[in-house]
Parts: structure tokens; sequence; C-alpha cells
């Protein structure tokens, strides 16, 4: 694709879409009792990267000229009957939480109302699997702030995460598509099963596991549905909502698919090469959470002694150093780099054959490591991330 012209940043398109993200989302979440309303809005306080809502909205308009399927008619309907508000203590919060600004077509932009409504919906759940997977591994902080269950403990963390889960469904299903809401459906399951699947390191529960070509493939597959099955079927759906045709859909479907992979791969490199303060959470924490991710798995190939503290999940005194010292040793980094590389190659691919625009290049951008945005993303650069989405530097 031609490249942006100098001073112009491609994720510019999306700029004003992004600008009212938080506030909808914060609609989303409006409950009447003030403490589940404080909870399930925190981790929507301290701003996010907001990388799902973002990829949504590029593949709304990078579609938006690309060809069509007629047959295919959307019947979303701007919300016109307010769901009631929670039942408790009504009047603290008498708006209706789904009127929300997003139901206001924006003249100046080819992004509609339910693509939009998207991409708050992939923020929710994503917010949602936070919230369970901070409790999950017993989190201390996420984005430089303590984490909802050290604020506010186990229990309102869990019961906020199935409240967004709610508002979610919600939402999801005033899109009137029948399609993506067995897309979005779908992902809130596979998230599930992902995360369940990374609760053992290998298929079968072993002490002493033997590393086969299988280990790979039961971590690719953990890593689809933990990290790559939002992405991808939210992007499919975009599609879908803009009428694209079954070629478009497949394309956006590949992108997310081979993104998210991606983007899974490069945090498991950082996991092991960046500072905890520049991650703006614990670095190295992988292993000390007993996970076995794809750079040890390529070490384990050339140490065989490793299967054995992949079987204890790292737990003896040692063992965490001891692998560490041992992935250092190997290509594991170099190879898991790699990997990601010929994913990021087949994401580019995917929407190749989408016109040019500006939101073609804003969907480059998200996935070229070398670019400013896909940098500070990887940093958790937020002050850079918002300088950049708002394109005020
Ligand atoms: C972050 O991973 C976690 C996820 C991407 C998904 C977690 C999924 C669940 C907890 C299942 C429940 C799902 C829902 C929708 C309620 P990480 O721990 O590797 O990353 P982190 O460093 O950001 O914590
Ligand atoms: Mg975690
Ligand atoms: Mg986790």
């Amino acid at each position: 694709p031609a490249p942006s012209p100098i001073g112009v940043d491609p994720l510019r398109s999306v700029a004003k879409e992004m600008s009212f993200l938080t506030g909808n989302i914060q609609q989303l979440l409006g409950s009447g009792h003030p403490m589940l309303d404080t909870v399930a809005k925190y981790y929507t306080q301290s701003e996010g990267k907001y990388v799902r809502p973002m990829l949504v909205l590029l593949m709304s308009r990078a579609t938006a000229l690309a060809p069509k399927d007629s047959r295919r008619v959307s019947r979303y309907q701007s919300v016109d009957e307010p769901i009631s508000p929670s039942s408790v203590l009504s009047d603290v919060n008498p708006s209706s939480p789904l009127m929300a600004e997003s139901d206001q077509t924006s003249p100046e932009t080819d992004v509609l109302p339910s693509q939009r409504r998207l991409a708050e919906i992939t923020e929710l759940i994503h917010t949602a699997s936070l919230l369970h997977d901070d409790v999950i591994d017993h989190s201390l902080s996420r984005r430089s702030a303590p984490s909802a269950n050290i604020a506010f403990g186990n229990k309102m963390a869990v019961l906020a995460g199935d409240f967004l889960l709610g508002r979610a469904s919600v939402a999801l299903a005033r899109l009137r598509d029948p399609e993506v809401t067995e897309l979005l459906a779908t992902v809130i399951a596979n998230l599930v099963e992902g995360e369940f699947m990374q609760l053992k390191n290998t298929a079968k529960d072993e002490k002493n596991p033997v590393w086969t070509e299988e280990t790979v493939t039961y971590y690719l597959q953990k890593t689809y549905l933990k990290s790559a099955s939002l992405i991808s079927k939210s992007c499919r759906a975009a599609a879908l909502l803009g009428q694209s045709s079954p070629e478009v859909v497949e394309a956006a479907y590949a992108y997310g698919k081979n993104l998210g992979l991606a983007f899974q791969l490069v945090d498991d490199v950082l996991d092991y090469t960046i500072s905890g303060e520049e991650l703006g959470k614990p670095g190295g924490a992988d292993l000390e959470l007993g996970l076995a991710t794809a750079p040890l798995l390529f070490a384990w190939r050339e140490n065989k002694e490793l299967g054995a503290l992949v079987g204890r999940k790292f737990a003896e005194d040692g063992d965490v150093l001891k692998a560490r010292e041992l992935v250092a040793r190997s290509d594991g980094l170099e190879q898991t780099r790699a990997l990601a590389q010929e994913y990021v190659d087949k994401a580019i691919q995917a929407i190749s054959s989408f016109p040019d625009s500006e939101a073609k290049d804003g969907l480059i951008d998200m996935i070229e490591p070398s670019k400013r945005l896909r940098k500070a993303i990887l940093l958790n650069d937020l002050s850079l991330i918002k300088r950049i989405v708002r394109n005020n530097p």
C-alpha cells in the first residue's frame, strides 16, 4: 500500500470515534448500586489501550468501500426503548444505560452506529475477562494502579466481571443480528476455554511431560482462544455489520486471527525481556504463574530437562531462575519473534485486496512493530498512545 503522507497518522481516521468510547462505555455500565457502579467502571477509569475497539473501527472503515453482499440486511435500530436501569436504588441512575452517544449517527464518517456499538461491546468483554483474570492470577496491579481484586476484593471483582458480560449481552442483542450475536457469544466461551487450557501447560496432566510437536499445537490453540478469538471474531462481525461480501468477511477474520496470535507472541517475548516498570504490570510474571509460553516451549525442544520443570509448573525453589537461564541460552526468544513475524505477514496479506484507504493503513500500522503506536502500546506508554490517538502531538 502507498505510504500515508508524512505527518498524517492513519489512526486519525478513527480518532473522533475513539474520543466517544470511554463515555459510551461508562453509560453502558451504569448501575443503580453505587458500589457495583464503581467496581464495574473501575478499569474504564484509567483509560485502557482500546486496542480491540480501535481494530473494530478501523476494520469498519477499511471495509466500507470493499465489495458488499446486498442480500445481507442490517436490522439494527438505534435504541428507542430504554432498558430499565438496575432495579436497586433506581433513582441514582435514572438514564438508560444503553442510551449512549454512539446511537447518534456521525455524518462525517462511514462507521455505522452498529459497528460503533460493536467496538464498545468488544471492550466490555475484554474488560470482563481482565476482572476475572486478575482474580485467577492473584494480580496486584494493572495499568499501573492496584488491580480490582486488590482494590475491592475477589468477590466484587468477579461479580463486576459478570455484570459487564450481562451488559455486553444486552447491547449485543440490540444489534438484532443473530450471526454477530453468535460470534461474540462464542468469544465469551472461547475466553473461558483458553483460560482453562492455560491452567495446564500441556494437554495431558503429567509430572514429567515429553516435548512433542503437539506441545506447540496445544499452546497455539490456547493462544487463539484466549488472545485471538475476540479480535478475529469482532473483526469478522464488523465486516458482517457493514454487509461485506463473504470474501471480505473472511479477510477481516484472517487479519484479526493472525494479528491476535502475533500480539500474544510478542507479549510472551516481552514478559522475558522488559522490566515491570515499562510494562505497567510485573515483568517475568509468566514463569512465576507456572506458565510455559512460546519462548520456553522452544527452549524445551532443545533442553529436555525443562520437561520436569514444566510438569511441576516451576514451583520448586530455583525453578524459575533455571528456566529463565535456559531460555536465555536457547534461541527460544528468537524463534518466538520469527513466528510472530509470520503471523504479522499473514495478517497484512489478508487485507491486501482491500481498497487503499487511511483506515487500511491504520490496520497495517496496528501490526507493524516498528510503528510508533504499536511501540507505544507494547510499552504501555499511555500518554504517547493518547497523543497519537487524539492526534495531538
Ligand atoms: C489476560 O491474560 C487474560 C485474558 C486475555 C483472558 C482471560 C479469560 C478468563 C479469565 C476467562 C473468563 C472470561 C470472561 C469473558 C469473563 P494474562 O493473564 O496473560 O495477561 P495480563 O498480563 O494482562 O494479566
Ligand atoms: Mg493476568
Ligand atoms: Mg491470566
